[in-house]
């Protein structure tokens, strides 16, 4: 969320945009380079040692004389070449926060992509095998490797098509000239573009159109500045603050193949709870647990059932802003636990938030970690101090072998089903780690004083005399009962080798990335604390919120075994998708940040192996209006994970406040919901195979290039084209349709597209352009529900969209939609070949929903048929047309 800071110190800095590219090209040519010796090539694998190839250049630190070198043909269409220091002393992400993916040892011929290298200097080339496309060229400038400094450059094409490398606000194709994009977790206030946000994902797409797309991943968590440009011929450089270069070449050779082999090394998306798709509302702000009431109240009594599936409450509940506890006037623990059961007993869910700064005060959250000595402490040995919410406060050691027993206690005990807080789902926010404290932080406790933190309460609402509809008088206490479960953990270390390089200014190393927030410690926890296993911030700084995902997703699972845990991070590092979903934190109310979002969700959903991710609908900071708000209702309920959230100094924006969004919100949410099934199924399919449940209209088109640079039209799941209005006040869109055939979603209309842009208008602010692709078949719900559910309840319609040549492929995935393990699900696939409709796959998740009828659309001349149910989801079924 959120500001964060009091109004006091508040002055929303101009960000300071990221620095233009560095000049520096003369003490750059003096560096040497690396001559390679030692060649062994087995086939599969070759290992070479690399020597510094002349005098030290030492720009920005030592350079290393010895390096090695290993290259792998891990599968046909991966292929891995890592450089690091002989000694093996330089910092690596540990396999508990990025397992490497197993190597397949595949032979050089039956891989896709070919290694070449030059021997002094030393340089190498990534090529496409098949056309003899050069993919990667490090030829471009000499590779340095200091202490605290790397450098490598790749030529590329002119004008080249790349995507990736979050979180940015930036366009979604990479700008290619004069562009830096720095890479260094914080905690961005209204994700200004140009910016490094909250998250580190080194991975980009280079899409060629034609000639295939391949993608590129540096697993490393350092701090980075990575540029593009073409003063020098068109390149892209790595400058990082340290690390290995641990490069993976995935060959594609289309992007959604780029995507699936991304997913073998990130881990496959964690699988989401059904319910976890519905919608959901928050606000900082709702500063008792009476307002929560009202909110849910007013959803349900708007007069149209809205399908609010999950509340949500921010730092709001706690006592003083300490994480694990409760205001006790505010949100009194039985009234609290009232609100909940209400929120159960109506089929609906709660989540609240948590941070990982431990308010340094006596109570037991601070004092169980004191016991476990689990905070990062400084060299002298004493707590590592900052600012967050509740004033001065500790941060806990994610490499502490007993930090996930110390989460896990402070989950079980707070969030006790029978006597805490019964929450479904976490939400973690601050896991940058952010800290309102400037570096050097040495006074925090003054700090804190001046910065007015903790805030001041707000009142204590009186509520007798105001009914809450639904709720009963007063909200009466519920009994309570003891019930201690045993504690499930699981230790989160490094590997105990590769702990970083001795000898380094941890603070201001000489080389400088364009971190926004000015040196690498200020805002976070200090670069020079040490980590348990010896590590330190200033190596592992970018996995903090990943770490902290990891031993949520463990906590949650500590209290729920058998559940899905639906967690939702701020801060992620590569591969976080395999724990937890996304938001995109603190956006502005602003029409700039609703057409942003769509790019950011693509990133994270189709890129970067995030598929549940979602913006703040209607915006976070600042007063959102009327029209802007019934837009982004309708977006919203595009993007997998949807909440309507807004900032604490902003006005209320539920969805019931103004007509317009009302009725905005229950013709998307209606449509959402009618579509829950077919977009589970996507998601499902990109737990299992990675691919996207998101598609940037060029990873169905690769080949068509006016499809390359689109960022504000996207298809939900492989078949819905979803084109919202982009500016404000008005009723047109100019969109792209591809050249294939499409249905109007809403009124079935068939459209020829032609591979052009065509103007769109009188789109009402109630609605949002949707068309389905033809060839496709969509499972839709029979009708939308008031919860999710009671739309596990409805019966199935499908829509068979046929293509030119009057075909059509669907799927839908069933299962009991909440449990971590399926023992009964259905894989069902829905073929239409001109007239002959066929129903195959496995059964396994008995049901008695039906599909009521189904509905051919544009076929042939005839127009659209019909067929009429119930026809039994349980086993394999045909029909002609
Ligand atoms: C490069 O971008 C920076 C700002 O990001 C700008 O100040 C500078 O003028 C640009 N340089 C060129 C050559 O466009
Ligand atoms: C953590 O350390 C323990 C003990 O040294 C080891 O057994 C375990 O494999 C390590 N786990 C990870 C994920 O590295
Ligand atoms: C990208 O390029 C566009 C057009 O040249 C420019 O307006 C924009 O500021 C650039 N964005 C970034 C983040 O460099
Ligand atoms: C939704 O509708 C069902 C059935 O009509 C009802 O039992 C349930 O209480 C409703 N839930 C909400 C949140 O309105
Ligand atoms: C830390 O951030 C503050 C606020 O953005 C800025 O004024 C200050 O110069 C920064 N300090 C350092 C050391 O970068
Ligand atoms: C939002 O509206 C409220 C109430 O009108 C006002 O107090 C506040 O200053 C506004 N905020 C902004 C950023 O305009
Ligand atoms: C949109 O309409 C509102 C109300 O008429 C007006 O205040 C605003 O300036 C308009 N915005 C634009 C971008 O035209
Ligand atoms: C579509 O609208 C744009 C302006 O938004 C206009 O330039 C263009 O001529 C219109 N095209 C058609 C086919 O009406
Ligand atoms: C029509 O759809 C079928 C099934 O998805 C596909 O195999 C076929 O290539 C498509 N035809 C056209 C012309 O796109
Ligand atoms: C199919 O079922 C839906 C939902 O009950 C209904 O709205 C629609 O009219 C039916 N279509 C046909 C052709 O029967």
């Amino acid at each position: 969320m959120r500001f964060h800071q009091a109004p006091l110190l508040l002055g929303l800095a101009a960000p300071v945009l990221a620095s233009s590219v560095i000049p520096r090209q003369t003490s750059y040519d003096n560096c040497p380079g690396y001559a390679a010796s030692n060649v062994v090539d087995d086939g599969s694998r070759l290992t070479a040692d690399l020597t510094l190839a002349g005098t030290a250049c030492h720009l920005y630190g030592q350079d290393l004389e010895h390096l090695k070198l290993e290259v792998e043909y891990q599968t046909e269409d991966r292929l891995h070449v890592k450089i690091y220091d002989a000694e093996e002393q330089v910092y690596q992400v540990p396999e508990s926060v990025f397992p490497r993916p197993s190597n397949n040892s595949v032979e050089p011929s039956d891989s896709a992509l070919t290694f070449s290298w030059t021997e002094n200097p030393f340089s190498f080339k990534v090529i496409r095998k098949s056309n003899n496309e050069v993919l990667f060229d490090t030829s471009a400038a000499s590779l340095i490797f200091e202490t605290q400094y790397l450098r490598l450059r790749t030529r590329l094409p002119e004008s080249p098509h790349l995507y990736g490398l979050g979180e940015h606000t930036d366009p979604f194709q990479l700008n290619a000239t004069n562009y830096t994009r720095t890479m260094w977790n914080r905690d961005s206030y209204g994700v200004p573009t140009g910016s490094n946000l909250y998250g580190h994902h080194p991975i980009y797409f280079d899409h060629r159109g034609a000639t295939g797309t391949h993608g590129v991943f540096l697993l490393s968590a350092s701090g980075m500045d990575i540029q593009i440009d073409n003063s020098d011929g068109q390149y892209l450089e790595y400058n990082t603050l340290g690390g290995v270069i641990d490069l993976y070449f995935l060959a594609g050779p289309s992007p959604k193949e780029v995507s699936v082999q991304y997913s073998e090394i990130a881990g496959k998306a964690v699988m989401q709870p059904y319910w976890g798709l519905g919608f959901h509302q928050c606000k900082y702000g709702y500063r008792d647990v009476f307002m929560v009431a009202e909110v849910v109240a007013n959803y349900s009594a708007a007069g149209i059932p809205l399908e609010l599936q999950t509340m949500w409450t921010d730092i709001d509940y706690m006592n003083l802003r300490q994480v694990f506890t409760n205001d006790p006037e505010r949100f009194p623990l039985p009234l609290w636990r009232q609100l909940i059961d209400y929120l159960h007993a109506h089929q609906q869910h709660y989540v609240v938030m948590v941070d990982p700064a431990v308010a340094k005060v006596d109570n037991l959250a601070f004092n169980n970690g004191v016991d476990l000595d689990i905070f990062l402490k400084d060299a002298n040995g004493s707590l590592n101090t900052g600012v967050v919410w509740p004033g001065p406060t500790v941060f806990p050691d994610w490499f502490h072998p007993s930090t996930q027993e110390y989460w896990s206690n402070e989950f079980l005990r707070f969030f006790d089903k029978d006597t805490g807080v019964d929450i479904d789902a976490l939400w973690i926010d601050m896991n940058e780690a952010a800290n309102f404290c400037d570096w050097p932080c040495s006074d925090p406790v003054g700090f804190a004083d001046e910065a007015g933190n903790p805030p001041p309460p707000p009142p204590v609402r009186n509520n007798s005399g105001r009914p809450i509809p639904g709720f009963p008088s007063g909200f009466q206490p519920p009994p309570t009962s003891l019930n201690r479960r045993s504690l499930h953990s699981r230790q989160l270390n490094g590997t105990g080798n590769w702990l970083g390089l001795p000898g380094r200014d941890l603070i201001n190393p000489k080389y400088q990335i364009a971190n926004d927030a000015g040196s690498i410690s200020n805002k976070t926890i200090a670069t020079d604390v040490q980590n348990y296993d010896g590590t330190y911030q200033y190596d592992s700084h970018n996995l903090y919120g990943s770490m902290m995902s990891i031993a949520s997703r463990n906590a949650m699972l500590a209290r729920r075994p058998e559940r899905r845990p639906l967690i939702i991070t701020r801060s992620t590092f590569a591969g976080a998708g395999a724990h937890v979903g996304k938001w995109l934190g603190d956006n502005l109310s602003l029409w700039d940040h609703y057409r942003t979002s769509i790019a950011n969700i693509l990133e994270f959903a189709a890129l970067f192996q995030i598929p549940m991710v979602g913006a703040d609908v209607c915006g976070f900071g600042g007063n959102t209006t009327e029209t802007l708000c019934a837009r982004w209702a309708a977006l919203g309920a595009f993007y997998p994970f949807y909440r309507n959230h807004a900032g604490i100094d902003s006005i209320q924006q539920e969805f019931y406040i103004w007509p317009t969004v009302a009725e905005a919100a229950k013709n998307a949410i209606g449509a959402r919901y009618r579509l829950l099934d077919y977009i589970y199924t996507h998601l499902h399919r990109q737990s299992t195979t990675g691919l996207p449940m998101l598609n940037p209209l060029f990873f169905h088109y690769p080949e068509d290039e006016n499809t390359f640079a689109i960022e504000h039209q996207f298809f939900f799941g492989d078949d819905i084209l979803v084109s919202p209005v982009t500016e404000e006040n008005s009723t047109a869109v100019r969109i792209y349709l591809p050249n294939e055939v499409f249905y109007d979603f809403w009124t079935h209309e068939r459209i020829q597209g032609t591979g052009s842009f065509i103007n769109l208008t009188d789109v009402a602010f109630t609605t949002i352009p949707l068309h389905i692709r033809g060839g496709s078949i969509v499972p839709f719900r029979a009708s939308s529900t008031n919860t999710t559910t009671e739309l596990r309840k409805q019966d199935f319609v499908l829509i068979i969209a046929t293509n030119a040549t009057n075909q059509a492929t669907g799927s839908l995935y069933l299962d009991e939609g909440d449990s971590l393990t399926q023992d009964a699900t259905s894989e069902i696939s829905f073929n239409y070949d001109n007239g002959e409709f066929t129903m195959t796959g496995s059964f396994g998740h008995q049901t008695h929903i039906v599909i009521k009828n189904i509905t051919v659309l544009g076929c042939g001349s005839a127009g659209n048929a019909t067929a009429t149910g119930p026809i039994s989801l349980n086993e394999a079924y045909s029909h002609t047309f």
